[in-house]
């Protein structure tokens, strides 16, 4: 058995697109299809690929790209995005992860990146990389014969059914005043809407092609297929940038014919549940983690964003992996903050995956102070802190990766 030692990560070279596809493929059991792997590459170039090498054989791959973030407050982060994170079957377990990691961390760091970003395979690997899981997941099953709106709800009107192509240039305009001001949403680059649009093959898995209600400010992309009674509609992005646009799709999505369920990913803060006579018509279908972040820099992450709330405090943040911790003086007045490393006593204590966990204000630091992660001497501290840190909407990811 060859040890990681006799294996070198550097970064790969035109050419050996071929290598790391086969690799992914057989790692994630998934073949992509020609066109997904044209548009893959465009999404993460060959040039921003590490490869772990043993002899002319890859064993091991990352890619990342760099990409931009809303923050609580209307912000932005810049953040390192990294995908296709995997090791051959055959070369498991010796450590050739942690080798790509360490180098990937690197090149972020040369790069003044203060956040890295990603959506994992599997809860356990990278919470000892200082990762924590950032943004929450919701998935729901909404049976539309229970689904009736309350009199309250407005019914605004204005949605019209389009082709994808004839709406493409409305849903990006619509998706970046959404993105703006969703945090954790990032931008969508051209080569990544392209391979939206393309609407390929091996993301419809048995359902039709994209169907498009579009509204003035709002739209939702679905699938139908044949479950059930009569079927499935299945929404594969819904973005409304106003809660009237909300309120008119979800009229025309739960009011279709030959649908008895509609599938859907929603925010944290949602209100379709509460818009219906019968909450329980939407049905919670999974809980996950969409999105893991680190943060690499803490004063460049932490003064990126904006707070709710005053505070002054010294936090002990704990990085074994990559020394980016120390105490660190965080000072907030009016939203605005100031963080600097400190020699000062500290009041709250925590590894640095905590600060990942709150970055985008979806969770409470109390939360994590009860699952004896953080720990806090004073409770008006702690309270001060979830205060602070809690955004006035919940985050979202903007696209998967
Ligand atoms: C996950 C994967 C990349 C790990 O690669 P690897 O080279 O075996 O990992 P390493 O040997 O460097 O492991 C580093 C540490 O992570 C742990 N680890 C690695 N994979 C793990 C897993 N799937 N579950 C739990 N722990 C894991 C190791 O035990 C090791 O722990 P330690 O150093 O703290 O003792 C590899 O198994 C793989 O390619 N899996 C299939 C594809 C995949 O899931 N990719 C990740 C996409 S986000």
């Amino acid at each position: 058995m060859a040890s990681a030692k006799s294996v070198t990560v550097r970064a790969a070279v035109q050419g050996e697109s071929g290598a790391i596809t086969g690799l992914q493929e057989a790692g994630f059991g998934i073949r992509f299809g020609g066109d997904e792997q044209e548009f893959r590459g465009e999404v993460f170039p060959v040039e921003r690929s590490l490869v772990a090498v043993e002899g002319d054989r890859i064993v091991g791959h990352t890619v990342d790209r760099t990409m931009t973030v809303t923050v609580p407050g209307e912000r932005t982060v810049r953040a390192c995005g990294v995908a296709g994170v995997v090791v051959a079957a055959t070369h498991r377990r010796r450590g050739i992860l942690r080798e790509l990691y360490t180098a990937q961390h690197a090149r972020t760091e040369a790069e003044a990146l203060p956040l890295t970003i990603f959506t994992a395979s599997e809860g356990t690997i990278y919470g000892r990389f200082g990762y924590e899981v950032s943004i929450l997941d919701t998935a729901v099953a909404i049976d539309t014969r229970r689904a009736e709106f309350r009199s309250t709800t407005p019914d605004p009107g204005g949605v019209t059914l389009e082709t994808l192509a004839d709406a493409a240039p409305r849903i990006r305009e619509i998706y970046e005043r959404w993105q703006k001001v969703t945090p954790g949403a990032q931008e969508r680059p051209d080569a990544k809407w392209d391979m939206f649009f393309a609407d390929i093959e091996r993301h419809r898995q048995g359902a039709t092609t994209l169907f498009v209600l579009l509204h003035a400010d709002g739209y939702a992309l679905y699938r139908r297929s044949r479950r059930g009674e009569h079927g499935i509609a299945s929404i594969w992005e819904f973005r409304a940038a106003t809660p009237d646009a909300h309120a008119a799709l979800w009229r025309v999505l739960l009011g279709m014919d030959l649908v008895d369920t509609v599938e859907a990913d929603i925010a944290d803060d949602d209100p379709l549940a509460h818009m219906l006579t019968d909450p329980r018509a939407v049905q919670l279908t999974r809980r996950g983690d969409s999105l893991w972040a680190r943060i690499m820099d803490v004063p460049a992450a932490l003064t990126a964003r904006t707070y709710r709330a005053d505070l002054d405090t010294v936090m002990a943040v704990h990085d074994p992996f990559r020394s980016a911790g120390g105490n660190f003086a965080l000072r907030i007045r009016d939203g605005i903050a100031e963080c600097e490393p400190t020699t000062r006593p500290a009041t709250l204590s925590f590894d640095i995956n905590i600060l990942a966990a709150l970055y985008f204000g979806g969770q409470r630091a109390s939360t994590f102070a009860a699952a004896h992660r953080l720990k806090a001497e004073d409770p008006t501290v702690l309270r001060a802190f979830d205060e602070a840190f809690t955004a006035d909407r919940a985050p979202q990811l903007g696209w998967f990766f």
